[in-house]
C-alpha cells in the first residue's frame, strides 16, 4: 500500500492508545471497532488509509503495577503488549502498525518536540509543592492521595477534586491526605517542574476547534477557551517510568506528552518498515489525520495536542472523532455485575463476530453512550445476523447444492431488478460508513436481505424445484446475488464472515466496494459450509459468571 497518488485519499487514523497495565476489555473493543469498521471501509473504497495504534506504556500507575507484581516495568509492558496484540487480532481488529510508546523512535521524537517547545518560548520552569510518600518513596499523582476536601470537609475524596462540592485543589492542601497505596501520610516536597504555556495558543485553538471537533464538543471547549488556559505541567520526578528529559537527570516527561506522540512515532516506524515517505503523512496538509477517542480525553486531544503539533510543525488532525462510553444494562461497566468483560473471557465463550455485528448495529457516530445488553445482544444476533442475513445464504446455497449441482443460473427479470436496486444502494451505504453511522449501514443491509427473504417466500423455490429446476435456479440465483451484495457492504464489519462468503462464491478476488456492482450468474459455487452459528443463552451466562468470578479472585 504505497502512499502514491493512485489513491483518492490519503488518511491516517488512530485509536486511543490502551494503557499497558490492563487487559483489553469490551470498552476498548467498542472504540477499536469504530476505527476498524471505518478503516476497512476506506480500504475497500481504494483509499490509502493507515490504522495506527500502540500501547501507552509510561506513568506512575504502570510503575506501581509492575512493583506489585514484583517485575520491572519493561517486563510488564512486554507481557501486556503480547496479550493486547493477541486480543485485538482475535477480534479481527487490524492495524497497519501497532507499536509501543516506549520505543527509541518515540523517545527521539519526544526530545525533538520538547526542544521545539523550549525554543519557541512555550515552556516555563518553576517550583511546585507536591505530595511524596516516604514509604513508597515516590511522588504521588493527585489521584493517589485520598483525604477530606479542604473546601467542604467531605471525607474520602481524591487529591484533585471533590466529588461532593466539585472544588478543585492540590493534594498538599488536604489536612488528612493519605497515600492511596500504603495509607501513610505524605510529606510535601518542593521541586522544579516544567510547564507548557497553553495560554499562548488560545486564539489558535479557538479557531481550530471549529472544524476540528463535532459541534456537540465545540460547546464544551468554548467554555474552557473563555478563560485563561492553565499551564500544563509536563514533567515528573524520579522514580517514574518514562522518558528522561535530556540533560535533566531525575526529571521525566509526563506520560501524556509522549503518549500522543506515539501516534506519530508509530507512523514513522511503519514508514521505515515500508520504505514510505513520512513527511508525506505527517507534514503535508493533504493528509487526512483522524483521532478516535472517548469523550473523557477530549481536553488532551483538542487542546494540548493541536498546540504541540503546531509548535512542532506537524499536520493538524483534520478531525477528532469523539464517541461516548460503552455502558452495560444502562450502567457503567462493572466487574461485580459481570459486565466488565475482558476480551480474553469473551473469546472463551462467545464468537467475536457476534460482538462486531451487535455493536455496529448500535453505533451511530454520535457522542451518546452505547449500551451492551446481554438479552438484546443475543436477540439481535440470533434474529438478524443469523435468522435474516445468514439464513438467505443457507437456504439458497443448500438447495442449490442438494438439487442443482451448486450452479447459479441467470437472473430472472424480477430478480435482476431487485439486484440492481441493491447495487444502487452502494453510495448511500458508503455515506453511512463515512459518517461512522454504522447502525444505518446495518439497517440498509438488513433491508436488502429482508427483500431477499420476502422474494424467496413468495417464489417458494423448495416447491418449484419439484417440477421446474430452472425456475428454482433463477429464484436461488436472485437470493444469492442479493446476499452477496449485502455481504460486500457488510465486509468492513464482519471481515472473516465475509471471507467465508467469498469462499462460498468462489470469488477470484477479495471483495472491494465495487464488487457490489457485479452480478453472479452461471457460476458454480463451492461447497456450502455453515457461515455462523446462533448465540446460546447458556454461553452468555457462562461468560457473565466467569467475569464475576475473575473479580472475586482479584479481590481475594
Ligand atoms: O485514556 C487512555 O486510555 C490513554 N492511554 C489514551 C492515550 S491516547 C494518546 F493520546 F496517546
Ligand atoms: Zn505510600
Amino acid at each position: 500500500m504505497p502512499t502514491s497518488t493512485a489513491h483518492h485519499r490519503r488518511i491516517v487514523v488512530t485509536t486511543a492508545l490502551p494503557y499497558a497495565n490492563g487487559d483489553i476489555h469490551i470498552g476498548h473493543l467498542f472504540e477499536h471497532f469504530i476505527t476498524d469498521y471505518w478503516v476497512r471501509f476506506q480500504k475497500m473504497r481504494g483509499n490509502f488509509c493507515l490504522s495506527i495504534c500502540a500501547d501507552d506504556t509510561h506513568g506512575t500507575p504502570i510503575m506501581v503495577a509492575a512493583r506489585k507484581q514484583g517485575i520491572t516495568p519493561e517486563a510488564l509492558i512486554a507481557k501486556t503488549f503480547a496479550a493486547h496484540r493477541r486480543d485485538f487480532a482475535a477480534f479481527d481488529i487490524a492495524f497497519d502498525h501497532y507499536s509501543s510508546t516506549n520505543s527509541d523512535t518515540n523517545r527521539a521524537l519526544c526530545h525533538e518536540v520538547y526542544q521545539q517547545m523550549q525554543d519557541a518560548g512555550h515552556v516555563e520552569t518553576r517550583g511546585v509543592r507536591q505530595s511524596y510518600c516516604p514509604r513508597d518513596e515516590m511522588f504521588l499523582p493527585d489521584r493517589f492521595v485520598r483525604g477530606s476536601c479542604p473546601a467542604c470537609n467531605a471525607t474520602d475524596q481524591y487529591g484533585d477534586q471533590c466529588e461532593v462540592c466539585s472544588a478543585t485543589y492540590s493534594p498538599v492542601d488536604m489536612r488528612d491526605g493519605k497515600c492511596a497505596l500504603c495509607g501513610e501520610k505524605p510529606v510535601t516536597r518542593e521541586s522544579n517542574q516544567h510547564f507548557f504555556k497553553l495560554e499562548h495558543f488560545r486564539d489558535f485553538l479557538k479557531q481550530w476547534v471549529i472544524d476540528g471537533v463535532d459541534q456537540e464538543i465545540v460547546h464544551k471547549l468554548d467554555e474552557w477557551l473563555q478563560d485563561r488556559l492553565k499551564d500544563w505541567c509536563i514533567s515528573r520526578d524520579a522514580p517514574y517510568f518514562g522518558f528522561e528529559i535530556p540533560a535533566q537527570p531525575g526529571k521525566y516527561f509526563y506520560v501524556w506528552v509522549d503518549a500522543p506522540l506515539g501516534y506519530i512515532a508509530t507512523t514513522k516506524e511503519w514508514c521505515q518498515q515500508h520504505e514510505q515517505d513520512f513527511d508525506r503523512l505527517w507534514k503535508d496538509a493533504g493528509t487526512e489525520i483522524y483521532h478516535n477517542i472517548g469523550k473523557d480525553i477530549v481536553y488532551f486531544h483538542a487542546l494540548f495536542w493541536p498546540a504541540m503539533l503546531k509548535t512542532a510543525g506537524f499536520t493538524l488532525p483534520r478531525r477528532i472523532f469523539v464517541h461516548g462510553m460503552l455502558t452495560s444494562e444502562g450502567e457503567k461497566l462493572s466487574k461485580s455485575r459481570g459486565t466488565f468483560i475482558r476480551a480474553a473471557t469473551w473469546l472463551k465463550h462467545l464468537d467475536p463476530e457476534w460482538l462486531r455485528y451487535y455493536l455496529a448495529a448500535k453505533i451511530n457516530g454520535r457522542i451518546s453512550d452505547v449500551d451492551f445488553s446481554f438479552n438484546d445482544f443475543r436477540a439481535r444476533v440470533n434474529s438478524d445476523l443469523i435468522g435474516k442475513i445468514t439464513n438467505v445464504a443457507s437456504r439458497g446455497a443448500q438447495l442449490l447444492q442438494r438439487k442443482l449441482d451448486r450452479r447459479l443460473g441467470s437472473l430472472p427479470p424480477e430478480g435482476r431488478k431487485l439486484v440492481a436496486q441493491a447495487a444502487a444502494q452502494s453510495e448511500a451505504i458508503a455515506a453511512h460508513y463515512e459518517k461512522r453511522d454504522f447502525s444505518k449501514a446495518v439497517l440498509a443491509i438488513r433491508a436488502i436481505v429482508d427483500e431477499a427473504n420476502r422474494y424467496c417466500n413468495d417464489a417458494v423455490p423448495w416447491e418449484s424445484i419439484k417440477h421446474d429446476h430452472e425456475r428454482a435456479r433463477g429464484t436461488i440465483t436472485t437470493m444469492l446475488n442479493l446476499f452477496r451484495i449485502a455481504a460486500v457492504y457488510l465486509k468492513p464489519i464482519l471481515p472473516s464472515y465475509c471471507q467465508r462468503v467469498e469462499m462460498l462464491f468462489a470469488e477470484a478476488q477479495p471483495f472491494t466496494w465495487a464488487s457490489a456492482q457485479e452480478t453472479c450468474e452461471q457460476r458454480t459455487l463451492n461447497d456450502f459450509q455453515p457461515l455462523l452459528t446462533r448465540v446460546t443463552a447458556a454461553a452468555v451466562t457462562r461468560m457473565g459468571k466467569e467475569t464475576q468470578a475473575e473479580q472475586q479472585a482479584e479481590q481475594a
